[in-house]
């Protein structure tokens, strides 16, 4: 009797080790990544319009304050273009240049210098940001949904 007790009890365990288990991963599937830290600002970056020194408030060079991103809401108006993967990725014609796409290299430079894939400046509202390379790729990632 007391030999077989296990038998009893353990699928409960067994069950309780899945259940915590599935929940760990929903909840990690639901956190935001860190492109989506970035881009709502929950994970601030350093920004400066061109031609200045003193950097924006956190709050105003947050991404999301001129952006969509790929879960837009297409009824909110954005006063940035919204950056999505057809947008990033598709070549055409911006700011008047010849059709480009932008690639990793190209968007970590247009961050950093505010300079496109046709060598177009872009307009002062787009800040300028002190982006390292690791934090670069997570936002590219979190807006075109590539893995590179
Ligand atoms: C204060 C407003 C503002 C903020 C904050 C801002 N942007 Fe922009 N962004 C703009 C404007 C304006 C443009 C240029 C639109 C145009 O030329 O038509 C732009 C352009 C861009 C472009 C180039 C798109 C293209 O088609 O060439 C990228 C990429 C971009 N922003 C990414 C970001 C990211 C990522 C953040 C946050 C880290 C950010 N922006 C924060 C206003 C902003």
């Amino acid at each position: 009797m007391k030999k077989a007790s296990w038998r009893r009890w353990a699928p409960g365990v067994v069950g309780i080790v899945i259940a915590a288990a599935s929940t760990a991963v929903a909840v990690n599937l639901l956190a935001p990544t860190h492109g989506e830290r970035l881009f709502d600002g929950t994970e601030p970056l350093v920004g400066t319009l061109a031609d200045h020194a003193t950097p924006l408030a956190a709050v105003a060079a947050r991404c999301t304050q001129c952006h969509a991103g790929p879960r837009r809401d297409p009824t909110v108006p954005t006063f940035g273009p919204v950056l999505d993967r057809q947008h990033l990725r598709e070549a055409w014609s911006r700011r008047g240049g010849p059709p480009v796409a932008y690639d990793l290299a190209s968007f970590c430079r247009v961050m950093r210098l505010g300079i496109d894939p046709a060598h177009v400046v872009l307009p002062r509202a787009m800040p300028r940001f002190a982006i390292d390379d690791e934090r670069c790729k997570a936002l590219w990632q979190h807006l075109t949904r590539e893995r590179t």
